[in-house]
């Protein structure tokens, strides 16, 4: 399993280009299901979980085919992918490629509105949370599917074809929004999504269901109203700037002293995100190209942060903001409201010097003039990103072991920050990664 070294006290200064969003490309992937004509996607970020959803479209019949760099933001490496799911000869999603990465129930939605039945492995927990998938199911049987849990896969059909209906999802959730929405795309009639999810990789969705034909209104609002089609056709359609890898990248500049300016994201994208920045003396400005992150005063101000759906802050900033705040002048108060274990980077950045307590789903960090680098251990994507800032400022060197979980989000992380003057090298080693459910 290959690790990675940081030697810290560096301030970041440059440029990064950011990718388009591992949390865009994923649903967009799967709305290829949808269609017997090719979609393109453009400004594909190259990372192990959109190598993992090609793999799982490939074994349902759909053929890739990859080019170079289409029409992304101009600044990444994004790449171009076809996809044609004209020839669909298995509607099974198997439990080997579930566990490794949750976002393939995505694949249950579009089965089950164009063929009339999918059989999708259920995907098990994962490091921060039971992470169930009742909301999706039960949205679905609204729409007429009938659902069997048999063996540890979802056993779905529908008698003739999905119908729209009234939802009121109870909770917002990111993918039970975009499994139905894709579905109601298909379905008889109208579908409502009430209590639906506003993430913009949520509206990347709905706008390439669009350009495919779908009949979508309340796009951005958390109330959706799809009227059903016979069918869609493909289209050409670029992936969102990453948000998330903005957020994450404009943390690291903002702990080291650093001097940022982020290409091909726009500002809007991160507005909470932004507001919390500003709040501990972090200056984030648009420009021509993207945003440019420094820091202002001497030292970061410590801020209360808790985290809420789309636009409020958002979840998978979490650990990256902690790690910028142990740093702090003062105190900070975290609170993870969407997910029940979302603290695995805690121990670790404690191991660095940092002085955090954990009180239920609040998290108190209490300012330390240095961290030191330590050897560390990644457990879940974002935990894994938030040790590397913290690394980038600690005194000395810092080794972060199982580094694949930061390979499924971060495209090129190492390249990306030793362009801004890091001090960073991946050791690889010669095990083969091992793959945990995520
Ligand atoms: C998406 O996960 C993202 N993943 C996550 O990003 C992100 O943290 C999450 O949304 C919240 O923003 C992708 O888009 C691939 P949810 P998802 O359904 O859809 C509960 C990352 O780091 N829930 O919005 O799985 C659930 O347990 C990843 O990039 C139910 O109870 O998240 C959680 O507490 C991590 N029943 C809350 O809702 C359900 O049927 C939000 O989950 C579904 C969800």
């Amino acid at each position: 399993m290959d690790k990675i070294r940081i030697i810290g006290g560096t301030p970041l200064v440059g440029t990064i280009p950011i990718s388009g969003a591992k949390n865009a490309a994923l649903p967009l992937m799967a709305a290829s299901l949808l269609t017997d004509d090719a979609l393109t996607l453009f400004n594909l970020p190259y990372l192990a979980d959109i190598v993992t959803m090609a793999n799982l479209l490939a074994q349902h019949g759909v053929s890739l085919s990859m080019h170079g760099d289409g029409q992304g933001n101009g600044y990444g490496n994004g790449r171009g992918v076809s996809l044609d799911a004209s020839n669909i000869h298995n509607l099974t999603a198997p439990y080997e490629v579930v566990r490794t990465m949750r976002a393939s129930v995505l694949v249950l939605g579009p089965l089950l509105a164009r063929f009339g039945a999918a059989r999708v492995s259920l995907p098990g927990g994962c490091a921060i949370g039971t992470r169930p998938i009742d909301l999706h199911l039960k949205a679905l049987e609204q729409m007429g599917a009938e659902i069997e849990l048999l063996d540890g896969y979802i056993n779905a059909k529908v008698a003739s074809r999905l119908h729209g209906a009234d939802i009121q999802f109870e909770k917002v959730s990111v993918g039970a929004t975009e499994n139905i929405l894709m579905s109601a795309c298909l379905a008889d009639g109208e579908t409502i999504l009430r209590n639906a999810a506003r993430e913009p990789e949520v509206c990347d969705l709905a706008y390439c269901l669009q350009a495919m034909g779908a009949q979508i209104e309340g796009i951005g609002t958390n109330e959706l109203r799809i009227q059903g089609v016979d069918r869609l056709h493909g289209c050409d359609y670029s992936v969102i700037a990453d948000r998330i890898e903005a957020g994450s990248f404009a943390a690291a500049a903002a702990i080291t002293g650093g001097d940022v300016e982020l290409l091909g994201v726009r500002a809007e994208l991160l507005h909470s995100v932004i507001e919390k920045f500003n709040e501990a003396g972090i200056s984030v400005t648009s420009t021509e190209r993207g945003i440019r992150v420094k820091r202002t005063g001497d030292r970061i101000q410590g801020i209360d942060i808790m985290t809420q759906p789309y636009p409020g802050f958002p979840t998978d900033m979490q650990a990256q903001m902690m790690a910028m705040l142990t740093l702090a002048e003062g105190a900070s108060m975290v609170t993870e409201t969407i997910f029940e274990n979302r603290y695995m980077h805690v121990p670790e950045l404690t191991r660095m010097g940092a002085k955090i307590i954990v009180h239920g789903s609040s998290a108190m960090i209490r300012g330390v003039p240095s961290l030191r680098g330590a050897e560390v251990m990644a457990t879940d994507l974002r935990a894994s990103v938030s040790l590397v800032i913290a690394a980038l400022a600690a005194e000395g060197e810092t080794v972060i072991h199982r580094v694949y979980h930061l390979d499924r989000g971060y495209e090129r992380l190492e390249e990306k920050l030793a362009a801004c003057g890091a001090n960073i090298e991946r050791i690889a080693s010669r095990q083969p990664a091992k793959v945990e459910a995520a």
